[in-house]
């Protein structure tokens, strides 16, 4: 008898989007078939970040609705025993972010997919948060080892290569905050809500003009490939001050879109000039640019044509929007790696960890 398609629930619930996807194998690929999302920005505004226990309590409320959006592929209705079938019949394997993340918020999607698992007798893949970025750029494309990949979020920052699928050498990473994080805080300066990074990046575009300051680089040129962004908050901060003593304390418009055109410049600069100088020493066949902040316009551009500029044959890949974000398709993308590796697990082998780090 034929094997039957490899179709891979995905449940991601690491921070504050409750996200499920369905992923089928055709022709051997991945094929995204749903990718839901249901976000808690709104909720998080009010308070300018993400509180713990309002997320995991939000996730707990939406994890059985988004799951069964996503396995009734575009149906429209929340039939939950159709859902149920689909579940039994059709889903070879589930995938579950089981780390890094809050570790209140990654229970949640965690033991539903480990009960999924246990009461239908399925496999299970855990994955890696960060992997599952990475993954959302590799997709379905016939990709080339060795790879670089910028992932950018709110909680991480590093710089990954990769010599084959599932392994992973970090090179570099932040030393404090992630770049996600520094423009959450930086908009939360500004008075801007969360999350900060679309806005900021709003803000920048629309600035006209020359830039009269500049925001610093830190550790551009200490010689490793880690990364440091609360200097750079700091000196925000410490710019704000001294524009409000000369504008009051409502800062025009003007001011505030050239702080974040300078700000922009500052991250995407530091980004962009120590990838570039990794792939000089690592000569990577393709660079890889993912994480909530590779949604970033001037970053996405930037690095794009320096990658160009690098004349080593290197493709720059970048998922669509919608995928840079956090979301349940990239899990089931680097989940479908696992299966053709012949990696997965029974629901009783697999742990959660809030600080799991990317391992071979
Ligand atoms: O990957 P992600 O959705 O969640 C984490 O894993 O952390 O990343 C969220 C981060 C937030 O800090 C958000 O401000 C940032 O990505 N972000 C952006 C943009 N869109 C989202 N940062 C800069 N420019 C953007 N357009
Ligand atoms: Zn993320």
């Amino acid at each position: 008898m034929k094997n039957k398609p490899i179709k891979i629930l995905a449940i991601e619930t690491s921070c504050d989007e409750t996200a499920a996807a369905v992923i089928l194998e055709k022709n051997g690929k991945p094929e995204i078939l749903s990718n839901i999302i249901s976000s808690q920005a709104d909720l998080h505004t009010k308070t300018g970040g993400v509180v713990p226990e309002v997320a995991s309590r939000a996730h707990a409320e939406a994890i059985v609705p988004v799951v069964t959006e996503a396995l009734l592929i575009n149906s429209g209705k929340l039939e939950y025993q159709k859902a149920i079938k689909v579940l039994q019949n059709d889903i070879t394997h589930i995938a579950v972010t089981n780390g890094p993340g809050l570790i209140g918020s990654l229970l949640i999607g965690f033991n539903a997919a480990k009960t999924i698992a246990y009461a239908l007798d399925k496999p299970i893949i855990p994955i890696n948060h960060i992997e599952g970025h990475i993954y959302s750029a590799i997709g379905q494309g016939k990709v080339e080892f060795p790879i670089l990949a910028l992932t950018v979020s709110g909680g991480h920052t590093s710089l990954t290569l990769m010599k084959d699928h599932g392994q992973y050498q970090i090179i570099g990473e932040t030393l404090d905050d992630a770049a996600g994080e520094a423009f959450d805080k930086v908009a939360r300066l500004l008075g801007l809500g969360y999350p900060g990074g679309p806005a900021i990046s709003k803000l920048a575009e629309e600035f006209k003009g020359e830039k009269t300051f500049e925001f610093p680089r830190p550790i551009l040129n200490n010689g490793t490939f880690n990364f440091s962004f609360s200097g750079l908050k700091t000196a925000v901060l410490q710019k704000v001050i001294d524009l409000k003593k000369e504008h009051g304390e409502k800062l025009p418009k003007q001011v505030k879109q050239e702080i974040a055109a300078a700000f922009e410049d500052a991250v995407v600069d530091v980004l962009v000039t120590k990838t570039i100088r990794a792939a000089e020493k690592f000569k990577p066949k393709a660079i890889i640019l993912a994480g909530g902040v590779a949604a970033n316009n001037l970053l996405r551009q930037t690095l794009e044509l320096s990658t160009l500029n690098l004349k080593l044959a290197t493709k720059f890949l970048v998922p669509p929007k919608i995928y840079c974000g956090d979301n349940a398709a990239m899990i089931g993308l680097a989940a479908f790696y696992h299966i053709q590796r012949g990696d997965y697990s029974t629901w009783d082998q697999v742990k959660v960890d809030s600080n799991l780090e990317l391992a071979n």
